[in-house]
Order: structure tokens, then sequence, then C-alpha cells
């Protein structure tokens, strides 16, 4: 199956899948081990393994990608006013690099499609089944990217079980300038407005750009902190190309994730858990690709540990080899949950490879 989706062009292959999960319903997972419960938000999650946004932005196969054993899901990112995003080709195959660029520039079905399947969602499941994190973008000519987001907030504050601003696509012109100090202050100032006059206060995440320096991290640790912000997902994909990438693709423009993007994701990944100090969630996220990764990014301080590239290399049965070897790592440090392994790592000195990279 992976093979002939691997014939076919990135974004056709990627469109047939999804097709694919949604018809799969929603049958449960077989349960997992107990080693690999975690507490995240304030929820009880079965594992920390959890899909990255992007693979299903419109909610299309929510109880399809359930049946894949993830602890969480993440949806998105879904614009207010649907957006047909950039022109294809935009999303290219890295194969000898386990990694993908993409320039998909938010092609979204917009707020009301994704309420609504989302509603559909929960009127059939409940509270059962993996978390749904809801990651909100900007229309690419909204005049107010602020106002974008929080309309997010008050669309979908009782559908979600937490949200995440995505200030870090690299395809959307300019937004990233939304993760300097003051033009942070400014969005969550008017966020906080959103999230008061919601019917339900929701954990909201933030989701940064894996190529921030380190010397940026306390600003946005302190700024999170004032406007009460849950936590930090560390990263969105890349706009650096390291020099040993070896895909004729490397100088499509674009995002870079997969494989390549593990080491300084997790790095910065480590530097923001120590100036962090427990007082935030954070999300891991970049180049997982196995259980050895996935511990990595937890020892460096991710409650919860997401994914996306190498599913589209590994197929939907990574998902449970990544959580048996998870729990045979914890095992093997003689751990008895994923919560005692936690930033453990985060003793070590911030690693020389972040300045080099
Ligand atoms: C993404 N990613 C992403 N992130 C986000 O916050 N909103 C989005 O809409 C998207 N869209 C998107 C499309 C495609 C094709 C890819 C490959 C990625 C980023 C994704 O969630 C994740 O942060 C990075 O891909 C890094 O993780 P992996 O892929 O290395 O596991």
């Amino acid at each position: 199956m992976m093979r002939v989706f691997r014939l076919l062009a990135p974004e056709t292959a990627h469109d047939l899948a999804l097709s694919a999960l949604s018809l799969l319903g929603s049958a449960t997972p077989s349960p997992d081990p107990p080693r690999l419960r975690i507490s995240f938000l304030e929820q009880e999650l079965a594992n920390p393994i959890g899909l990255a946004a992007g693979l299903d932005k419109d909610a299309v196969a929510i109880a399809g990608l359930a049946r894949l054993g993830f602890g969480a899901i993440e949806v998105g990112s879904v614009t207010p006013r649907p957006q047909a995003g950039n022109p294809r080709p935009r999303l290219f195959r890295l194969v000898e690099d386990q990694a993908l660029v993409n320039r998909m520039g938010f092609n979204s079905a917009g707020h009301d499609a994704v309420l609504r399947r989302l509603t559909r969602y929960r009127t059939r499941m409940g509270s059962k089944g993996p978390m749904i994190g809801v990651n909100l973008g900007a229309n690419r000519d909204s005049a107010d990217r602020a106002g974008d987001y929080a309309e997010g907030i008050r669309r979908f504050s009782t559908l979600a079980d937490y949200l995440v601003v995505n200030i870090s696509s690299p395809n959307t012109p300019g937004l990233r300038g939304l993760q300097a100090a003051a033009p942070l202050r400014a969005l969550l100032d008017r966020l906080a407005e959103a999230r008061a006059a919601a019917s339900r206060r929701l954990p909201l995440i933030l989701k940064l750009a894996p190529d921030l320096a380190v010397e940026d991290c306390a600003a946005i640790v302190e700024i999170a902190l004032a406007f009460a912000v849950d936590g930090l997902a560390i990263g969105n994909t890349t706009l650096a190309r390291p020099s040993d990438l070896r895909s004729r693709h490397r100088s499509e423009s674009g995002g870079l994730s997969g494989r390549p993007l593990f080491d300084r994701s997790t790095a910065l990944l480590a530097e923001f858990g120590r100036v962090a100090r427990g007082r935030l969630t954070l999300v891991g996220v970049g180049g997982v690709a196995n259980g050895r990764d996935a511990y990595a990014k937890i020892r460096a301080g991710a409650s919860l540990v997401q994914l996306y590239t190498a599913l589209i290399y590994e197929g939907p049965g990574l998902i449970g080899r990544i959580k048996s070897e998870l729990d045979r790592l914890l095992a093997e440090d003689r751990l008895t949950c994923v919560a005692d392994a936690v930033g453990v790592g985060l003793a070590i000195p911030s690693t020389p490879r972040l300045a080099a990279y």
C-alpha cells in the first residue's frame, strides 16, 4: 500500500490516504500499556503520541485517525474563511532524507466546515477517544490576523480539548513576525479578551518555529506566562536547509520537516524546557520516527510528542511500534510512567549543536 502511494504525486497520495482513513470509522484501538498514560493540559491521555497539525487540516478523517492509536489528534490549521492555499505542486518528498518540503499556504475548508465535522464527531464519540486539538491559522489576505485567531477561539472553544495558535507557518508571508516580543504581546492581549468571553476556558498553546534563536526563548516564555498561555509547541517546519540534504527537491521553497529537523527542534525544545522550568506544558514535534526519538523529546521536556512526516514514510503501523518501543525504553530505565521522564535530560547544558546548526 505504502509503495503504491509512493508512485503517486505527494498531494494525490495524501488526499487518497485521508479518504481511506475517513472510511475506516471508529472502532477502538487496543488499550495502551498503563506506563504510557500521561496527564496533558490537565486531561488524561492513554499515550503521549499525537498527530501533528497539517495532515487533517479540514477534520475529514478524525474517526479513522483515532483508530491508529494516537493519544491526541490536532486538526487544522484552519482559517476563518475557506482559502485554496498556494498553487500545486506545493508538497515534495525528499525520500533520501526521510523529509518533506511543503509550501501549502494554509489551504483550508474554513471554520464553518471544520466546525460542522467536529460537531458530528463529538455527537458520535462524546469525549471518548484521543484528545482533539484545533490548530488555528489566519487568512492570507486578512487585514486583522489577531482577529482571525480570536474568531477561532470564539468558535472552537466548546468543541476542542485544546487550541493552538499557529504563528510559525513559513508559508504565509509575515506570520512568523508575530513571534517577536511586541507583536506577540499585542496578539496575546487580543486573545485574552476572546478567551475571557468564550463559553469555556480552554488550554491554549502557541506553536513556534524551530528557527527561533536561543536568545528568543526567555522573552517568549515570560510573555506566554504573563498572558496565561498554557503551553508551547516546538516546533513547526524549518526554513533552514541543512547542508547534508541529498534529495533533488532540497532547494524547493517552503518548510522542511522530518528526519533532518530532529536535532534542531529537540535542542530548541530543551532550551524552552530549561527556561520554562515546568511552568509551561511543552509539545515536542519535529523529525520523530521511532520510540527512541519520542523518548528524547520527552526527556527534553515534552509531555506530548507529535509527528507527521514519518507517518508518510512508515505508514500507520508506526504509531503502535513507537508506543511499544517507548514503553520498553521506560521499563529499561525503571520508570513506571512517562511523567517521570519528562524533562530529565534538561540537566545537560545547552548543546553546541544548536548554535552550529
Ligand atoms: C505541516 N505542519 C503544519 N503545522 C501547523 O501548525 N499547521 C499546519 O497547517 C501545518 N501544515 C503542514 C503541512 C504539511 C504538508 C507538513 C509536512 C507539515 C507542520 C507539522 O505539524 C509539524 O510541526 C512539522 O511537520 C514537524 O513534524 P514532523 O513532520 O517532522 O514530524
